[in-house]
């Protein structure tokens, strides 16, 4: 053992790095490194600056933050409509044809949508909701699959003060019910059903056993989807195309406060019941119109913008609905699969709409590696500019690949850090301004202060530690809905004063951020702190590796033993102890799995992330727990199995 563990080891180091390239620069909206220095400067004067310059106010505010630790109002005392920030502003500047979504569905039927027919379906769906009993601050549900209505319905509840929870179409009938009964919505917007790898998948039904567990919904409006037959309970469900044609197509936008909820959003906790985030609309509005600006170098006039996230995802909310919509941005959206008809479908997707910007995940990433380079060379990708990634660390390895293979070289990479509390992007870098390293998030945006921290509390200027913000940002939750104490245990108790996200990170000499996973994940090996990321990357530094998920499982000798599981690269042929030698060169010796096995696939929750906790389960030869929020449980069984017949080396 050695004596002072540290807080996380710092194993592994990358030496690329790209500079924004000289076409891109000429053109970005920021270059240098004034936006940094203002904030620096003062952090809510540019904030509020960002507020006024972005977000249209009926009122302004006459106090810009009030931090009464742990929690943080932005302008105060100010007022607008987020719907009409997103819609009437641009109809009003004679934006009104502007594609707003061109819209994919799966099985390759399309729509496309103007702003003016985005803000005429929003009034009508706001009156709707009105006629059903809906009014400011009311809780609306929405269990749809990523068609337009999905938007239409979140804008429509904002522009009349409704507050939305959108539930994921992939979850269950009892995810669904308790996020209805925990925010005693009375409205549910559903579904017959949506499209997924060529099949119709129903919703309705799940959303009627839902309302069999809940009490709270008066009214369910089912929009017509998948043409799959469903029961209409009379009086209580409502087909939305005829109550939207027959409704009123004027609803003005009314003005409220900058604090008026705009959305509760679900998101599971390791244990317990999912935690509902609440985000309020004027410092939310002003935090995602800035990042979405800014990291994306978005140029609404000429550019395709492309997030493939689910609008069920805080991705979807911050970075298609309301981020892309406040900048008037003419976006994809696309209803399915990468793989359906086949694994190009991304790329068809890229080159049909000549989408200029593509955000997506590393999960997809380490996906499209394995499915190989082919796919997305039998298609022209060079209306890219530029790419971003979200939702996980991005090992330097997918990062390249993203980068060659998609970006074709030419195409800065964006690794955005945020969380479902923080609303919108933190740390990422900005395209025109930033030398990129692979993996790295590089720094904290302008208006944002993040700082590491040791087990102690004390400061960590190099090497690793605890991800923690110092100060409020506009975007920041308000909470958890009805459980005050929770917030408080969950994000301010480990340290005090300031807002802990529960990631490793590390700094490197030149004060570039490395996320290292959550810290649950980190594991203890003979004394030694390793990040699970780290081995991971390391791994997928093999040519014949695609995606790599580590654990630490009780070792009797060593604490934590690390276990790995790969997935090879169509179907490359490795041994064990080739990858594990290639980890001992990557990273040393220390870091060297006791065992790996080979998986056609990992577990994963429906966003894509890695269950480390179930994997860690299967190595510690565990029964398995709740594995229902996982997106296909058959590969445990699998992996258990593997288990059994594989042994350990040491
Ligand atoms: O662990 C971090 C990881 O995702 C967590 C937040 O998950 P969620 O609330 O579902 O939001 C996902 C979309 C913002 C974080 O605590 N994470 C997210 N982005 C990154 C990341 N880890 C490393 N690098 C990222 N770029």
């Amino acid at each position: 053992m050695s004596e002072t563990p540290n807080t996380i080891d710092d194993l592994l180091a990358e030496q690329r790095k790209f500079v924004p390239p000289p076409e891109f620069v000429a053109n970005s909206l920021m270059v240098g490194t004034h936006l940094y220095e203002e904030a620096a400067r003062d952090d809510e004067g540019f904030w509020a600056r960002q507020a006024a310059d972005l977000v249209t106010w009926d009122t302004e505010w006459d106090q810009i933050c009030e931090w009464d630790l742990p929690y943080a109002k932005w302008f105060l005392g100010g007022r607008l409509n987020v719907s009409y920030n997103c819609l009437d502003r641009h109809v009003l500047a004679g934006a009104g044809d502007k594609v707003a979504i061109h819209w994919e569905g799966e099985p390759g039927d399309t729509r496309t949508i103007t702003y003016a027919e985005m803000l005429d379906e929003v009034q009508r769906c706001a009156n709707v909701l009105r006629s059903l009993g809906v009014s400011a601050g009311d809780r609306v549900n929405i269990y749809l699959p990523m068609i337009p209505e999905a938007a239409v319905a979140m804008l429509a509840c904002a522009r009349i003060g409704a507050v939305h929870s959108v539930v994921f179409g992939g979850f269950s009938s009892q995810a669904l019910a308790d996020r209805i009964n925990d925010a005693e919505a009375t409205l549910l917007i559903t579904a017959d059903g949506g499209y997924r790898r060529g099949e119709v998948f129903p919703l309705k039904p799940a959303a009627d056993e839902a309302l069999a567990m809940s009490s709270s919904v008066r009214n369910v409006l089912v929009v017509k989807r998948g043409g799959n037959p469903v029961e209409m309970l009379e009086g209580r469900d409502h087909w939305y195309h005829d109550m939207i044609e027959a409704a009123d197509p004027v609803c003005p936008a009314e003005p409220f406060d900058a604090e008026q909820l705009l959305f509760l959003l679900y998101t599971s906790g390791t244990t317990g019941k999912p935690k509902g985030i609440m985000h309020t609309s004027g410092g939310y509005l002003t935090h995602v119109t800035f990042t979405h600006k800014y990291v994306f170098d978005l140029h609404p006039e000429t550019d395709v913008y492309w997030c493939t996230a689910d609008v069920g995802w805080v991705t979807g909310h911050s970075y298609i609905v309301y981020g892309p919509m406040s900048n008037g941005a003419t976006q994809v959206m696309y209803e399915g699969v990468p793989n359906y008809p086949g694994n190009d479908r991304f790329w068809e997707i890229v080159e049909k709409y000549k989408v200029t910007i593509l955000y997506t995940a590393p999960t997809a990433i380490r996906t499209f590696m394995k499915w190989g380079a082919q796919e997305p060379a039998k298609h022209d990708l060079s209306s890219l500019r530029l790419l971003g990634s979200v939702g996980e660390p991005i090992n330097p390895e997918a990062w390249m690949w993203y980068h060659t293979y998609i970006g074709g070289g030419r195409c800065p990479v964006v690794d955005t850090w945020w969380q479902t509390e923080t609303g919108g992007i933190m740390i990422s870098p900005l395209p025109g301004a930033t030398t990129t390293k692979p993996g790295s998030a590089t720094f904290p945006l302008p208006g944002v202060t993040a700082e590491l921290l040791d087990d102690a509390g004390e400061r960590v200027d190099q090497g690793g530690g605890y991800l923690t913000l110092t100060r409020p940002w506009p975007g920041m939750l308000r909470g958890i809905w009805g459980d005050p104490d929770r917030y408080r245990e969950t994000y301010w108790s480990r340290f005090p004063d300031r807002y802990f996200a529960g990631d490793g990170a590390k700094l490197d000499a030149e004060g570039y951020l490395w996320l290292l996973g959550r810290v649950d994940d980190v594991m203890n090996v003979s004394g030694h702190r390793i990040s699970t990321t780290e081995v991971e990357s390391a791994l997928v530094s093999h040519p014949a590796v695609a995606e790599a998920a580590v654990v630490g499982a009780n070792d009797p000798t060593t604490g934590q033993a690390i276990i790995a599981y790969v997935i090879t690269r169509g179907g490359a042929e490795v041994t064990v102890e080739e990858l594990r030698s290639h980890v001992a060169t990557e990273i040393g010796a220390i870091a060297k799995p006791k065992a790996i096995f080979i998986t056609p696939d990992l577990p994963k929750t429906r966003s894509g992330k890695i269950m480390r906790r179930l994997l860690r389960d299967v190595a510690e030869g565990r029964v398995m727990g709740d594995t229902s929020t996982l997106a296909d449980s058959s590969i445990v069984d699998e992996l258990q199995r593997r288990a059994a017949e594989t042994p350990t080396e040491d």
